[in-house]
């Protein structure tokens, strides 16, 4: 088959707008994002006080990092080392990443051909011999923590010079050959173009650009925006901050009194609902979908689960007092949680010694198996499409199937 030519790589930013966006996957809603900042962040406090005397705080506080928690948060701190949440966006040149991919190949068939990866100084880097003679093509960012993708800024050729804000001069193109995890080698990224490559962008991936590539960025990183064809103010992976809201306030206070003023899930707005729009804010909330979705409930939403959970009776029976943290601490990894563990989260609630109260009275205990094997048959692991075995249906009910 003949070759792509160099010149077309003026082109390689032209791709179709398919992709993750007809899976769903990526089909979002406005996020509630301001309106959730508003409660973890002591600087509406500070904004409220504004009246009497202005102080250096005026221009709110800032981020410190993770390490500085450390110090006082040592257990949480070495838990989220381990969370997936702690390796959610990292550089290609992270010698973990570089691993998966450094002197492997990935023959994707035609029209496509075969990719090769090889890693320097500089970071990875992709070659498409057949199609794409021996030019390299430099693969940045990789997402993700078991499975990977990788992701690339590059300049939109296509631009309109007229207008150039800095979203519309850069795209992000994600790459056709992932590291999947559930196969334990390289596979083609879900949600790829199939048809024959009609441009040299093709080959490697298709293409993200203004909301959706920010949001890309924005769900797995803590600070960090698009500019150009850099991340400004980058800090990777969805750390203790992006929950919690900036730090510097409730660290200074830390180290001059030895009960600082309640912080973030400390203070009284903190409550379930607001956790689940923490969570849900990249877990996806039933707003990030279709409707024609949320009607049926296709599998595939296993992926999502706040909204799985919202349906629940567990949920709605429980008068909004079930949440996330009810079954995760949201520092430990799932992989340190037993399924002994996770099936006392169940009975404590479905069982029968446990006491009616003004708010949760007493609930059903399970006819079929009343204290072991829970998760197997009310929110088992389901094999989805390209995604691998590993979401569990938090629509937690009696199904059909068991
Ligand atoms: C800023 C976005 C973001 C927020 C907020 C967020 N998550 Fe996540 N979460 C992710 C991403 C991205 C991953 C995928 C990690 C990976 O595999 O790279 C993930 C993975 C997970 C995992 C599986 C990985 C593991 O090691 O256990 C759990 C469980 C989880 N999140 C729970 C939560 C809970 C509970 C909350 C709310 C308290 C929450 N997340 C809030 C982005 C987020
Ligand atoms: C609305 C927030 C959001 C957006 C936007 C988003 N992600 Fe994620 N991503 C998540 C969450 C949450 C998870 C963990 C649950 C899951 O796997 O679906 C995740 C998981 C992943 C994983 C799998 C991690 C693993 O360990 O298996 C990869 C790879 C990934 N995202 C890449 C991307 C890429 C590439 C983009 C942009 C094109 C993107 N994500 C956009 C929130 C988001
Ligand atoms: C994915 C979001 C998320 C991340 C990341 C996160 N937290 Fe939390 N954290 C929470 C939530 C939600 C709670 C409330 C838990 C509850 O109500 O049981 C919490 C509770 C806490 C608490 C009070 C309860 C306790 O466990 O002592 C501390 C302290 C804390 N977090 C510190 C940290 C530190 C330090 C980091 C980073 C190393 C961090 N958190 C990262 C969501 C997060
Ligand atoms: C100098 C010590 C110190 C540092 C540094 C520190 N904290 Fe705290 N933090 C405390 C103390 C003391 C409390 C009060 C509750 C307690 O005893 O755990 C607290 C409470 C919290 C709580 C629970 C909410 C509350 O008001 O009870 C969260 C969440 C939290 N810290 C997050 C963080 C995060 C995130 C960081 C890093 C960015 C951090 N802290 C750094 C000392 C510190
Ligand atoms: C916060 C308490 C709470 C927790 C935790 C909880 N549930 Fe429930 N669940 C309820 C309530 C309330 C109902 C409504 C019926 C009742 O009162 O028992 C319910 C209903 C159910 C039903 C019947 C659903 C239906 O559609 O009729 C099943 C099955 C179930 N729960 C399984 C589980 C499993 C499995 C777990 C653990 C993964 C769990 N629950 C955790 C409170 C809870
Ligand atoms: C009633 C208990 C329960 C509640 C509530 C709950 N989860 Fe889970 N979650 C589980 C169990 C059980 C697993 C499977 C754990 C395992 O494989 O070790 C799981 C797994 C996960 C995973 C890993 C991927 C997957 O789907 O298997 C993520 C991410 C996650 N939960 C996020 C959330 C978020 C976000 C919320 C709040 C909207 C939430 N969970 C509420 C019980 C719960
Ligand atoms: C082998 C599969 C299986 C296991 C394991 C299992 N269940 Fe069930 N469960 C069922 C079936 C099937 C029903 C419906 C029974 C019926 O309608 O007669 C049910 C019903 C229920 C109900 C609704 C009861 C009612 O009267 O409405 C609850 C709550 C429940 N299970 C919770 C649990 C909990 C908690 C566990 C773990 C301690 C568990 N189940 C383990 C299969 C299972």
């Amino acid at each position: 088959m003949k070759r792509i030519p160099i010149a077309a790589a003026a082109l390689i930013l032209v791709a179709l707008g398919l992709g993750l966006l007809d899976l769903g996957l990526l089909d979002l809603g406005t996020p509630d994002r301001e309106r959730f900042r508003g409660m973890v962040s002591p600087r509406l406090q500070s904004d409220k006080s504004s009246d009497t005397a202005p102080t250096i705080q005026a221009a709110g506080p800032t981020y410190v990092g993770r390490q500085t928690c450390l110090e006082c948060h040592r257990e949480n701190h070495r838990l989220h080392s381990h969370h997936g949440h702690a390796t959610t966006f990292r550089s290609t040149k992270d010698p973990e990443v570089a691993r998966r991919f450094a002197g492997k190949s990935y023959d994707a068939g035609e029209p496509f051909g075969t990719y090769t990866y090889h890693v320097d100084d500089q970071g990875l880097f992709v070659r498409i011999p057949d199609k794409f003679g021996d030019r390299p093509f430099r693969l940045e960012y990789a997402l993700g923590h078991r499975s990977m993708t990788l992701i690339s800024l590059l300049p939109d050729l296509q631009s309109d010079q007229d207008t150039p804000r800095s979203d519309r001069d850069t795209v992000a193109l994600e790459h056709r050959v992932s590291w999947m995890a559930s196969e334990g080698q390289l596979g083609k990224t879900p949600g790829q173009h199939d048809g024959p490559p009609q441009t040299a962008a093709e080959l490697f991936g298709h293409r993200h650009e203004g909301r959706i590539m920010h949001r890309c960025v924005y769900c797995h990183v803590t600070t960090g925006e698009i500019v150009g064809q850099q991340i400004v103010g980058l800090t990777p992976n969805v750390n203790c901050e992006k929950c919690h809201g900036s730090a510097s306030e409730h660290v200074r206070q830390a180290r001059t009194m030895k009960t600082p003023p309640p912080f973030s899930v400390g203070r009284v707005d903190w409550d379930a609902e607001s956790e689940l729009q923490l969570c849900g804010d990249c877990h996806r909330m039933p707003r990030d979908i279709t409707r024609k979705q949320l009607r049926e409930y296709p599998d595939l939403l296993a992926r999502f689960q706040p909204v799985g959970l919202l349906r629940s009776e567990c949920f709605v029976q429980s008068g909004g007092s079930l949440k996330c943290t009810t079954c995760h601490n949201p520092h430990q990894s799932i992989d340190e949680t037993t399924e002994t563990e996770h099936e006392q989260n169940c009975i404590a609630c479905h069982d029968e010694t446990t006491p009616s109260t003004e708010t949760s009275r007493k609930h059903t205990v399970c006819p079929v198996s009343p204290t072991t094997g829970c998760i197997a048959c009310h929110m088992p692991a389901l094999k989805l499409d390209g995604l691998g075995d590993g979401f569990h249906d938090h629509w937690i009910r009696v199904r059909d199937d068991k």
